[in-house]
């Protein structure tokens, strides 16, 4: 069956930086099917002509590379503009005129805020355009609490049922994440040792070079916990301590990802200042580069909002308890990065000296982006000629570019639009996921609530407020340096 991908949003940022160009590198792949089209929807009053040629040129902007001609041709056939204002639901006639033109399936992608999304469902609802195989693509923050995620889901259930509701988040499309499934259930070396019994605690960094860009508004009501904990964060740390799901369904694999999600220790008001740290970065130097302050960027207002936050989390399984998880992630820090460090514990009688229980333990680096790769950290032998047993690490490599060649490590969105365009939700998110993380994250503002939640300054360019530091060590562990 063909099918049609309406874009809503069609100039937004996620439209020319994102969807857009991974739209045309599906082309490029030959991925996208003969006659589908792509509609893009908003309030310009462009005709198809000038949209297309607007397209063009926000392709020549975002893209990493050259616009082939033969691929443009067709590509360009594909497109065209609807104007309508969400908020006008009599407006959808002119959308569903081009639609129903033909019979196909409808892929609706929300590329706009949240705010938008009711008015959005409630205007393809009353031109019947949400009936089933029909569906929408979603992007995140779906709310700012669970109580807000609760009435946007509502919202969008009165016209979608669950199955046709693709909730984005894009880290699930990448390729490293992918790999974490074959990396803990195809490996017998690591399966059988995934547990309290060997692993002594585990730390997941996604650091940032960039501040807010051109989102202080929207960055200034999420955050950094709400924007990036409450999704990437909290999906990478359910998939590396989920249990084996029983096959590769996506509700087998959520199913897991979910038990994960309800045992994950709420904070309270005792704990909360030990476990959570936030800080907003001041100005300051950064590669030589003079940088302005986060109140700087959002325009000279107070404002109370964490640029940084490092947690310490704990999850109540019988697998987990006793092993803590570090969080950390923040903008302005000293490079982009992202990575999750596997510490195991030490031989409980080390017959070289126990001494070296302290100095040496092994570690597995799981390089999310960039240079993408896993690392092991392995104990062995000092070479000498007299037989001793001194001992060192080296580590044992795997890097996506030298050990598959030429390998193309697609962007995330290319591979989410592509199994959305199929109708295959394992990339996406449920909404229980989503409300489970919610609760969680709730119960830490609601643990700060009454109490200070000031952020500490950090200088640009730095791991954070030093109280970071001071968390991690307090458990005798220290943060992976790089
Ligand atoms: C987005 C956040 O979801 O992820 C941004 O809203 C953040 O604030 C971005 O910059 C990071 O994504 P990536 O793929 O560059 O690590």
């Amino acid at each position: 069956m063909t099918c049609d991908l309406v874009i809503f949003g069609a100039k937004g940022d996620l439209s020319c930086r994102k969807l857009l160009p991974s739209l045309y590198k599906l082309e490029e792949s030959n991925k996208l099917s003969k006659n589908m089209r792509i509609i893009g929807v908003g309030r310009a009053n462009w005709s198809t002509t000038e949209y297309i040629s607007i397209v063009q040129k926000s392709l020549k902007r975002f893209m990493k590379k050259k616009i082939e001609e033969d691929i443009w041709k067709i590509f360009s056939t594909r497109l065209n503009f609807c104007n309508l204002d969400v908020n006008e639901t009599d407006n959808f006639l002119k959308l569903k005129n081009i639609l129903c033109r033909r019979n196909s399936v409808i892929i609706n992608y929300f590329a706009m805020p949240p705010n938008t999304f009711s008015s959005i469902c409630k205007g393809l609802g009353k031109m019947n355009l949400n009936f089933e195989p029909n569906r929408i693509i979603i992007e995140k923050p779906l709310g700012l609490s669970l109580e807000t995620s609760k009435e946007i889901n509502n919202e969008i259930s009165k016209y979608f049922k669950e199955n046709q509701i693709f909730r984005i988040d894009h880290y699930l499309g990448k390729e490293t994440i992918l790999n974490l499934l074959a990396f803990r259930f195809a490996n017998s070396l690591f399966y059988y040792n995934w547990n309290n019994k060997f692993i002594d605690h585990m730390q997941i960094t996604i650091a940032e070079e960039i501040g807010i860009e051109d989102r202080k508004k929207y960055f200034n009501s999420t955050g950094q916990i709400r924007d990036m904990v409450q999704s990437h964060l909290l999906q990478i740390l359910s998939i590396i301590t989920m249990s084996k799901p029983i096959d590769l369904c996506s509700d087998n694999i959520q199913d897991e990802k979910i038990k994960i999600l309800k045992a994950l220790r709420p904070f309270n008001s005792v704990n909360i200042h030990k476990k959570v740290i936030l800080g907003q970065y001041s100005s300051g130097i950064m590669k030589g580069k003079k940088i302005s302050s986060y109140l700087k960027d959002i325009g000279d207002e107070p404002s109370n909002t964490e640029t940084f936050a490092s947690i310490k989390v704990n999850i109540d399984t019988k697998e987990w308890k006793g092993v803590p998880f570090y969080l950390r992630t923040g903008k302005r820090l000293p490079k982009k990065y992202s990575e999750i460090v596997i510490f195991f514990k030490p031989i409980p009688i080390n017959i070289f000296g126990n001494h070296y229980n302290n100095l040496y333990k092994n570690k597995i680096t799981i390089f999310l982006q960039p240079n993408e790769g896993i690392q092991i950290k392995i104990i062995n032998k000092i070479p000498e000629l007299e037989l001793k047993y001194n001992l060192t690490t080296a580590n044992l490599n795997f890097n996506y570019s030298k050990d598959f060649g030429k390998v193309i490590l697609f962007d995330a969105y290319e591979k989410l639009l592509l199994e959305g365009i199929k109708g295959n939700r394992s990339l996406f998110v449920r909404r229980d996921e989503v409300e489970l993380s919610w609760i969680w994250i709730d119960s830490i503002f609601n643990s700060f609530k009454g109490r200070k939640m000031s952020p500490i300054l950090y200088s640009p360019g730095t791991w954070g407020p030093e109280l970071s530091n001071s968390m991690i060590n307090y458990d005798g562990n220290k943060w992976n340096e790089f």
